[in-house]
C-alpha cells in the first residue's frame, strides 16, 4: 500500500515513518524542512522536498499515487501564531486545503490528520472529552481546528475517509524545543549542558504528556480503524511543569534549580484529555508512563548527545 507522510521529516512524523517502514508500507515523505531534517529519515524513503503551498504538491500526488495520507505538516509554534497569524493560517489552513484538494483529485482513500488539544481552548472541565466545546485561545489552536472542519466537509462532499487524532503534549526523540510540547526537549538540552532551566509562570500549571511511540501506535491503528472519527490521543494523566522538571532532574542526576519567568500568552493553565474513545474504538492504549518514556529518551540522548535539538 502506498502511504504518504506530509511533514514526515518532523519530530512526531519521522518516528511514524520509522514504524511504517518496519511494517513494510511503500512510503513517500513530503517536507519543506522548515523545522524537520532530512537526516531524521532513512535514505530508503522517497523524499519530496517541497512546500505544501507550492504547485509542486500536485506533482508529488500524481507521481506517487498514495492510498493513505498522514498530514503532519504545520506551523507548530504557538508564539509565532500570535505574532504572525497570517503565516500560521496560510501553513495550517490553506496548506491543509491544498492537501485535501490533492487527496480528492488523486483518489486517496484515507487522510489521517494530526490535530491537538489546543483546539479545545481553556477547559471548562477535566478531563477533556472529544465533545468538549472548541474555543481555542491561540491562533495556532484555531488554525488547527479549521482544517478539522474542512476535512469533515470534504469527506461529506467527496467521500474521502479520515481520522482526526488530537494529541496532548508529545515528547520523545527528535523533538525541537520550539514546537508544541517542546518543554521536555527544552529542559533536557539545558540539563545535559549543565545550564539553568527556565519555567514560564510558577510551574504549577499542568500538562498531559504522551510519549511519541504511543502516538505512533495510535496512527498505525488509524490506518484501518476509526474511519470518520475524532480521537484524543493522550495518557490522561496531569503532571505539573515543576513535577516534570523534578523527574527529569532525578533521571539526569542534575539539581532542581529552575529560574521562574512571567507566564506567556496563549498558554493554558491545566490540561488533561480523556482517552476512553481511542482505547475502545481504536483498540489502542498508551504503553509508556511519563517516567518510562523520559527514561528511554534521556538514555538515548546520553548516548547521542549531538542529536539533541535546541
Ligand atoms: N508536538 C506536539 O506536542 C504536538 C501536539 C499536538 C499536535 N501536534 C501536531 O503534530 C504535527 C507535527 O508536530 P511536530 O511537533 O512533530 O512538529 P515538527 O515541526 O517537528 O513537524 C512539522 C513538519 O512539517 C514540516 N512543514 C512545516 N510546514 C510545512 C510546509 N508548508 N510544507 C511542507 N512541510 C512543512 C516541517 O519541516 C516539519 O518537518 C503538527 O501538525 C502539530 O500541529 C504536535
Amino acid at each position: 500500500m502506498n502511504v504518504l507522510v506530509i511533514g514526515g521529516a518532523g519530530f512526531i512524523a519521522s518516528n511514524l515513518v520509522d514504524a511504517l517502514l518496519q511494517e513494510g508500507y511503500n512510503l513517500a515523505v513530503i517536507d519543506n524542512l522548515s523545522t524537520g531534517a532530512r537526516r531524521s529519515l532513512s535514505s530508503s524513503v522517497k523524499f519530496y522536498n517541497l512546500n505544501i503551498l507550492d504547485n509542486t504538491l500536485e506533482r508529488a500526488f500524481q507521481e506517487f499515487r498514495p492510498q493513505i495520507v498522514f498530514h503532519y505538516a504545520a506551523q507548530v509554534d504557538v508564539q509565532t501564531s500570535i505574532t504572525n497569524p497570517s503565516l500560521d493560517a496560510e501553513a495550517n489552513i490553506i496548506g491543509t486545503l491544498r492537501v485535501l484538494q490533492c487527496c480528492t483529485d488523486y483518489g486517496v482513500r484515507k487522510l489521517i490528520y494530526a490535530s491537538t488539544a489546543a483546539v479545545y481552548g481553556t477547559p471548562k472541565n477535566l478531563p477533556l472529552t472529544e465533545e468538549h466545546p472548541n474555543n481555542p485561545i491561540s491562533f495556532y489552536g484555531l488554525s488547527k481546528l479549521v482544517p478539522e472542519k474542512y476535512i469533515e466537509l470534504f469527506s461529506e462532499q467527496y467521500g474521502l475517509e479520515y481520522t482526526i487524532l488530537r494529541f496532548s503534549n508529545a515528547y520523545g526523540i527528535r523533538q525541537s524545543s520550539k514546537g508544541e510540547g517542546g518543554v521536555v526537549s527544552a529542559f533536557l538540552s539545558r540539563l545535559l549542558r549543565g545550564e539553568n532551566v527556565v519555567i514560564y509562570g510558577d510551574g504549577n500549571h499542568s500538562r498531559d504528556f504522551i510519549y511519541v511511540k504511543d502516538i505512533v501506535s495510535a496512527n498505525l491503528q488509524a490506518i484501518t480503524l476509526g474511519t470518520n472519527r475524532v480521537y484524543n490521543i493522550s495518557c490522561s494523566r496531569q503532571t505539573s511543569i515543576n513535577q516534570l522538571l523534578e523527574t527529569m532532574c532525578e533521571l539526569t542526576g542534575r539539581p532542581f534549580q529552575p529560574t521562574y519567568c512571567p507566564a506567556r500568552t496563549g498558554d493554558i493553565v491545566h490540561s488533561r484529555m480523556d482517552n476512553y474513545k481511542a482505547r475502545h474504538e481504536l483498540g489502542w492504549e498508551p504503553k509508556y508512563s511519563l517516567e518510562h518514556g523520559l527514561e528511554e529518551m534521556i538514555n538515548y540522548y546520553f548516548k547521542n548527545r549531538s542529536e539533541l535539538q535546541i
